[in-house]
């Protein structure tokens, strides 16, 4: 019997990945010891199980290790799929004496998966750690048809993005750019304009990631700056770290969207179709 394993970071996801699939959401008992140690235990028969969830924070992580422990030990087959791949970031040695954390999470989760999914990993080149099937799902294409009709350019807030700003403006219907972003400090980011004529338009700022917020908010200062109409903002990972998505609010962003591969009030787009066509 095909099953939906949900892990606890991501329900809203694994419920409407199950809807999309026509399959039930297996029984689990998952629970924390007064120490916090994390508990599991299946109460369902699986066969192929389809594990959801994230690598972020890290008592997620744990609890994907022991999922898939028990999944081993029962299930002839593993999918598993991470809505938002943790310890992405560091993708390679940036500097000597570093870990890489992102092929580390890998050679751990593959030793009890038989597939991995990833939506939107930091880099694409993360899904080359595994050394079983690895595919990316792109969220892009759903957030885009979200806005379709109502945004005039939309702009990546750093040239890194802007395949992402190309592919939702081809969707849309619409002109894209990007801005250019230097790094001050971890929580501070200097945003340059670049040929951008913003003044009466609305304006979607698309990036895979808002973490502190601080990307965004410099960005939607910039815009304001420039006379723009409606500024709206979209990402893939909504992790809104410290009241981020108030802070963004305040600073005049219209509207937050966010998919549900972590879930918040801003998750207003499901991956669950995208990622059903993989599986
Ligand atoms: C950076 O490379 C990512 O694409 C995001 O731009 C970044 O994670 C956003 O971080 P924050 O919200 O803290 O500015």
């Amino acid at each position: 019997m095909k099953k939906i394993i949900a892990g606890s970071s991501s329900l809203m996801l694994a419920k409407n990945l199950a809807n999309k699939l026509g399959i039930d959401i297996a029984n689990v008992s998952i629970k924390r010891f007064p120490d916090g140690e994390c508990y599991v235990k299946l109460n369902d028969e699986v066969e192929h199980a389809i594990v959801v969830q994230n690598t972020y924070p890290d008592e997620n992580i744990i609890e994907l290790f022991l999922l898939q422990d028990a999944l081993r030990r029962v299930a002839n087959r593993i999918d598993v799929v991470i809505p938002y791949y943790g310890y992405g970031r560091q993708d390679k040695i940036f500097e000597k004496g570093e870990a890489i954390s992102a092929e580390k999470m890998a050679k751990l989760i593959e030793q009890d998966a038989d597939s991995i999914i990833l939506v939107n990993p930091h880099k694409e080149h993360i899904k080359n750690f595994f050394n079983i099937d690895a595919k990316i799902c792109d969220a892009i294409p759903a957030i885009a048809e979200y806005f379709v009709g109502k945004i005039d350019t939309v702009i990546a807030p750093d040239k890194g993005a802007i395949y992402m700003a190309k592919k939702a403006a081809d969707i849309m219907k619409c002109d894209y750019n990007y801005f250019e972003k230097k790094r001050i400090s971890s929580n501070e980011v200097k945003m340059e304009i670049k040929d951008i004529d913003a003044k009466d338009k609305k304006i979607l700022i698309l990036d895979d990631i808002i973490s502190t917020g601080g990307t965004m908010i410099k960005a939607i200062e910039v815009l304001k700056q420039q006379g723009a109409n409606e500024i709206y903002v979209a990402c893939v990972h909504g992790l809104f770290i410290g009241n981020a998505d108030e802070r963004i609010l305040k600073s005049g962003c219209k509207e937050i969207v966010t998919t549900d591969t972590i879930e918040s009030a801003y998750s207003k787009v499901s991956v669950a179709k995208e990622i059903a066509k993989l599986l």
